[in-house]
């Protein structure tokens, strides 16, 4: 296939507005997958089954004939196209996926809800797509629905994005109407990729993953040239030199062909160890030849921090095996090893956000099978010394206020937030916005009883059950998305948690002066709840430095299982004797004090 019969395209969408149905339906359209296969096929990890969502993006290549009619000889000329289709996430945490995915296309489908409207990650995707310069064709998608208002979605896109009415395609990925426009729009209104076929080959490292008998996978798109099998290819960002042993596309499995050509997306396999050799974002070139690399992706931010820690201490090598598997397919995650007085030996983890953190904990348990504890949760802080040197803060448990430095500045990461809802919700909303010490940037409507807000907040406020809030205060109509912005100064306190006097560095935050008394309260009430009575008395403190704010006291009581079963059933007493033991397994020794692992899930949720 020559560049000119390759489109390379993508489909970008709020979540839930349809992207992987339709994207099935496409691959059914172009018999690329049998139909009814039940489940959406792109979706393969099994948390994005359950959860409904797409985390990683997933690239499928489609055949597709196209015929127009021919006015010379009065007949129509069929040809045959090569189709990539790239299926990008659509939650906010993993909008770093949809700028990695936009990057291989010269145009997107943007696929809005026919009664839903134009929503928060419509407009972030949006203007990916559109600082990428691809073209845009408006689909609006599930128009079978009783409440769809399709001519109030294009007025919004007239207004908000000032596409033309006439080129939004009406779809129905669930009753297949309309869904014959779709594939002949992608050949007609997007651009072949560039390229030159006849220079060194040049590619774009996608995305890699880790197959257990393959080895390394690498998705590239070629930018200019053709790879073939047995190729020699290096790596513009390491300089290290690579056979390609096979080749070809995804078909949407792994299907080898011998050769890529210029503008094709597929998969390269060679001889790399692991996927940190495979950097996202490196140019691949013909060995022995120099070239100008393509432009990378931006590195990949991670908004949130958590300590991650095996729920029982002996398992830590069984922890550390399973990261570093997960890593191996999730390069999005940085680790490094710490070491915690309460918890023993762990991980300090970086996610891109919440829903990551979730996801990766999730894969964990599921797939690697590992019981985990997390703490809670927290941004990158920077602080200053007198000396005005600056450091990065990941772990409150590493900030020390009296080390003999004297702190003179902190400052907090923000984001700007767009949030869309119903007019009659603006007020509540307004309200939590100040309550998380929002600044509002923006508030206009977007149609007839639609509004949109935008606002400065620092990202703690959001990261902690923010968008729970907003979707209960709004009765689940707000949706919402933000993008990164600068850091501002702030006044940032560290608070501990005590046990019985002792500090616990696993349950340290940092967290905003004004907040501290509420979340101090909420930390204390929330530990007496879930912490046992135990055979002594137990005192709870939250405090800044030596100041405490709040304190709770747990009697002392003297547990006995054995005392509830009266007469000498022994079988009876086993089974008690078994559960205690298992109950055991589920804590945490911290001191002398035995901490259930419920507990600490509880503080991640502490605002
Ligand atoms: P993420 O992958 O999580 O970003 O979501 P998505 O945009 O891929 O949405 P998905 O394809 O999972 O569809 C969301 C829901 O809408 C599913 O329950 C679909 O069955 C349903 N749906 C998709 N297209 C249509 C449609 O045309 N009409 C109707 N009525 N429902 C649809």
């Amino acid at each position: 296939y020559p560049p000119e019969r390759i489109r390379n395209f993508s489909i970008i969408a709020h979540v839930d507005h349809g992207k992987s149905t339709l994207a099935d339906r496409l691959l059914e359209l172009t018999g690329t997958i049998q139909k009814g296969h039940g489940a959406q096929y792109l979706d393969k990890l099994q948390v994005e089954k359950e959860r409904g969502i797409t985390v990683k993006a997933q690239t499928a290549t489609m055949f597709y004939k196209h015929t127009v009619e021919n006015p010379e000889s009065h007949g129509t000329d069929t040809s045959s196209y090569l189709l990539n289709l790239i299926d990008t996430p659509g939650h906010v945490d993993f909008s770093y996926e949809v700028s990695r995915s936009l990057a291989a296309c010269q145009g997107a489908l943007l696929v809005v809800d026919a009664a839903q409207g134009v929503q928060a990650q419509t407009i972030a995707n949006f203007y990916l797509a559109f600082e990428s310069n691809l073209s845009i064709i408006p689909v609006i998608n599930k128009i079978d629905q009783p409440t769809a208002d399709p001519d109030n979605v294009k007025a919004q896109l007239k207004r908000l994005f000032d596409i033309d009415p006439s080129e939004a395609l009406l779809t129905s990925a669930k009753t297949g109407q309309g869904l014959s426009q779709v594939l002949p729009a992608v050949i007609e209104r997007i651009p072949c990729p560039p390229g030159n076929c006849d220079s060194p080959v040049r590619m774009l490292l996608l995305d890699s993953y880790y197959d257990e008998y393959k080895g390394v996978i690498c998705h590239v798109a070629i930018v200019d040239g053709a790879m073939r099998k047995g190729d020699k290819i290096s790596s513009a960002a390491t300089g290290r030199t690579y056979e390609v042993f096979d080749v070809g596309i995804m078909h949407p499995e792994l299907t080898p062909t011998g050769v890529l050509y210029t503008g094709q997306v597929g998969y390269v396999i060679t001889g790399m160890r692991s996927t940190k050799e495979a950097r996202i974002g490196d140019t691949l070139h013909q060995a022995k030849t120099i070239v100008e690399p393509l432009p990378g992706f931006k590195p990949v931010r991670h908004m949130v921090f958590s300590g991650v820690y095996p729920a029982d201490g002996s398992d830590f090598e069984a922890l550390s095996h399973a990261i570093e598997k997960l890593t191996c397919n999730d390069a999005s995650v940085s680790v490094t090893k710490e070491t915690s007085t309460a918890l023993g030996m762990g991980f300090r983890c970086g996610f891109l956000g919440l829903l990551h953190m979730d996801v990766f904990h999730q894969r964990l348990e599921q797939e690697y099978g590992a019981q985990v504890i997390s703490t809670i949760p927290t941004v990158p802080y920077i602080f200053e010394y007198g000396d005005e040197s600056k450091v990065q803060i990941e772990n409150p448990a590493a900030l020390n206020f009296n080390a003999g430095k004297r702190i003179t500045a902190c400052w907090e990461p923000t984001v700007i937030a767009t949030i869309i809802i119903p007019s009659e919700y603006v007020g509540p909303v307004i309200m939590l916005c100040s309550e998380r010490r929002g600044e509002q940037q923006e508030y206009t409507f977007i149609d007839a009883n639609r509004a949109l807000l935008k606002y400065r907040l620092p990202l703690r406020e959001i990261i902690v059950d923010f968008y729970n809030e907003l979707k209960s205060i709004t009765s689940g109509y707000a949706t919402f998305d933000y993008e990164d912005s600068e850091y501002q100064k702030s006044d940032l306190v560290k608070m501990d948690i005590l046990l019985n006097g002792q500090p616990v560095d696993a349950m340290a935050t940092i967290i905003h002066n004004q907040k501290a008394q509420k979340v101090g309260r909420e930390l204390v009430d929330k530990l007496k709840k879930f912490i046992e009575r135990q055979m002594f008395e137990i005192t709870i403190q939250a405090a800044i430095g030596s100041k405490v704010i709040a304190r709770e006291t747990l009697s002392a009581m003297r547990k006995n299982v054995l005392a509830k079963c009266y007469g000498g059933d022994i079988t009876r007493k086993k089974k008690l004797l078994e559960k205690q033991k298992e109950g055991k397994k589920r804590m945490k020794r911290v001191g002398s004090v035995d901490i259930p692992q419920e507990a600490f899930h509880e503080l991640l949720k502490v605002s």
